[in-house]
């Protein structure tokens, strides 16, 4: 409803589905306060950018954002009005200061774990001139302070259980942006799961930078472990599936790989990032596994659950990487075979170990090697999809597909289907037999219009 406090709020939300997730809670926040979220940043109120910093030119994108926007800001101010522009996440986390000196029209820098602090902030930054910046690490706080979600859910929802990493891969800022290790107690979680589910979704996804290594207080107050959470998770009444991202391989222990084997709702796809097959590499990454580590928790996990699909994270062309560190990570994705996967070029994160190593990778030479490697990575995706074709499996309808009459919805392995259907199965699970596995997508037809699950 429009009324004189009525006001709109405009967020961009770069990087990984712990900002997606953090953006709809600044909504929340800001939502008693009259801010209703707007499509547009021209004419907004306030304009949050939700950054990340993990891979390359993060800060450089920021200010070239920061400089559409400023546009905006002015032609507002022309027009006797005012928009507030805040930065959020973990650019703002790493590099407040510098955004305050570099742009000095921001209003806001605030980093991940002060988003509760939001309605403060703002209050502040309508009365004053002069800047807000809020990067304390206070992470207990946030999740106890942030009200709880009253928005329209989908049948898909995230949700942070943990964040923070004290992992400190040679190669990453998160240690540095997000803070260390913190979970979120079991009972919160569950609360928040149950109105989620409440509110209609069907399929959770748990998120965390390191999750499972998730540590929340049990019912007892004594530190719980991930497995037992999802074990928990799958008593909540319709609650159809359950996911966890992202997973570092040593955190992956006997119970998790348990629940694999023994809870129906926990999908049978994972993502385990390895980022690379070479021993020496993984080493130099400071990732405290080996290749055949890795492999030997894979096996584990297909003994638990034959269906079981794997994704990972690769990076080529970290320092110190040579033709046959590349060659072992062929190998490795040969060996796996991988349903899906992301690839990056190693790039410098200032302020970490791997950035000081004097010789780096040259650029040419990460090229070649990513195309060599997504080459190898989109033919396994490829066939893993087509493998699919003929068979029957449940897939999760969660809203209207690309063309008129279809219907979208998951699968099991997260690949996206489509088939044409009525949109009063949205929310359901039904079965579908896929007539087609593309790059990308799976094309369906309904067995029969009812639910089995
Ligand atoms: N260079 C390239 N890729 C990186 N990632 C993290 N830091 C870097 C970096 N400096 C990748 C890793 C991680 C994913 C989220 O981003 O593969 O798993
Ligand atoms: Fe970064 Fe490594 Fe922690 Fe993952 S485990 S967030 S790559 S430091």
């Amino acid at each position: 409803m429009n009324n004189a406090n009525s006001k709109t709020l405009h967020m961009i939300t770069w990087g990984c589905q712990m900002n997606v997730y953090d953006s709809g809670r600044m909504a929340d926040v800001l939502a008693p306060l009259g801010y209703a979220g707007t499509d547009r940043p021209d004419g907004a109120d306030m304009v949050i950018l939700n950054t990340c910093h993990i891979r390359d030119r993060a800060a450089e994108k920021v200010f070239s954002e920061l400089g559409r926007l400023r546009l905006l800001q002015e032609q507002r101010a022309a027009e006797g009005g005012r928009m507030i522009l805040a930065v959020a996440g973990c650019v703002a986390q790493a590099e407040g200061a510098e955004i305050l000196a570099r742009a000095p029209y921001v209003d806001i820098v605030l980093g991940p774990q002060t988003y509760h602090k939001l309605p403060e902030m703002v209050a502040r930054a309508s009365r004053a001139a002069g800047a807000v910046i809020e990067t304390d690490f206070p992470v207990e706080q946030k999740f106890d302070f942030l009200p709880d979600s009253m928005a329209p859910q989908g049948v898909t929802a995230f949700l942070t259980v943990q964040e923070g990493c004290d992992k400190f891969c040679s190669f990453c800022v998160v240690p540095y942006t997000r803070g260390a290790e913190a979970s979120r107690p079991l009972g919160a979680v569950m609360a928040e799961a149950r109105r989620l589910v409440a509110r209609g979704a069907r399929e959770i996804t748990l998120l965390g930078q390191n999750v499972n290594a998730w540590h929340g207080a049990g019912a007892d107050g004594r530190p719980a472990t991930l497995g037992g959470l999802i074990r928990a998770l799958a008593e909540i009444p319709g609650l159809a599936r359950i996911r966890y991202t992202t997973s570092h391989p040593r955190d992956m222990d006997a119970e998790l790989i348990a629940a694999h084997g023994e809870v129906p709702a926990l999908m049978p796809f994972l993502h385990l990032p390895v980022q690379s097959g070479s021993d020496r590499i993984l080493a130099a990454m400071n990732r405290r596994h080996t290749a055949a580590e890795y492999l030997e928790i894979v096996a584990r996990l297909r003994t638990a659950r034959p269906d079981i699909a794997l994704s990972s994270d690769f990076i080529v062309g970290h320092p110190g990487e040579t033709e046959r560190d590349f060659e072992a990570t062929m190998q490795l994705i040969r060996d796996v075979g991988f349903a899906q996967a992301f690839s990056f070029k190693y790039s410098p994160r200032p302020g970490t170990p791997a950035a000081a190593a004097t010789v780096q990778v040259p650029e040419a030479e990460k090229d070649r090697r990513l195309q060599a490697l997504q080459a190898l990575l989109r033919e396994q995706q490829a066939a893993f999809n087509a493998r699919l074709a003929g068979r029957t499996i449940p897939v999760l309808v969660t809203g209207p597909g690309r063309h008129g009459g279809q219907i979208g919805g998951r699968s099991p392995w997260l690949q996206p289907v489509h088939a044409q259907g009525p949109l009063s199965l949205v929310g359901e699970v039904v079965e579908m037999t896929i007539t087609a596995g593309h790059p990308n997508s799976l094309s369906a037809t309904l067995v029969e219009e009812r639910a089995c699950a």
